[in-house]
């Protein structure tokens, strides 16, 4: 072997070696990124929804809705659409009421536009109204036929005291 040939092995090696580095940083930062929480700017969870609910914004959001969400989060929002299991992570449960109150309406809007792999970004396929009205949609989910909680009953602390102000105030 010539010292060429030595040098052109030498050369394919570091080749490999740093391809290989190449993708293993790739699958790093890809796990990363599906593994990092969804962060939302201040400015954009403030924002709050300028569609008035009525049952035309819900209906466009629902034509909307089955052509391009329902796969993934399913007919009713649960996150069990026909593609959903082929992705990690699995799509959201939006129906999930307990988890929904936490986000704003903005936040969701945010979520529609900017997207987070696998879910796409929308902002470039749907009008800013298109994904308020979804927003409205998604809102939807959550909402239970049942009232969410019982009325809160309260109990006097001291019922005599209420009742007969009078008897209680002699120490
Ligand atoms: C390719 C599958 C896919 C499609 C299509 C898709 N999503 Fe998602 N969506 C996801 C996944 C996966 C997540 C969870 C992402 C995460 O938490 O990292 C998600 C998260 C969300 C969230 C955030 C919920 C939360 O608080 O965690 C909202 C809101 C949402 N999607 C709405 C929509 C709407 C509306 C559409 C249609 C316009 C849509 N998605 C289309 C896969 C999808």
């Amino acid at each position: 072997m010539d010292a060429h040939t030595k040098r052109n092995l030498w050369m394919r090696k570091i080749l490999f070696f740093l391809l290989l580095a190449l993708i293993c940083i790739l699958l790093a930062y890809t796990a990363y990124q599906q593994n990092k929480a969804w962060v939302v700017p201040e400015e954009a969870k403030s924002r709050t929804n300028p569609v008035p609910r009525s049952e035309t914004a819900l209906q466009a959001a629902g034509v909307l809705y089955r052509n391009d969400c329902a796969q993934c989060h399913g007919e009713h929002g649960k996150g069990d659409g026909p593609e959903a299991r082929t992705h990690s992570p699995l799509p959201a449960d939006l129906t999930d009421a307990r988890r929904m109150s936490t986000v704003t309406d903005g936040e969701i809007f945010y979520q529609i536009s900017e997207g987070k792999r696998p879910m796409p970004a929308f902002k470039n396929r749907m009008t800013e109204d298109q994904r308020w009205q979804l927003v409205l949609l998604v809102r939807s989910f959550a909402r239970s036929p049942a009232p969410e909680r019982e009325p809160v009953k309260t109990l006097p602390l001291q019922p005599d005291a209420v009742k007969n102000p009078a008897h209680s105030s002699s120490n």
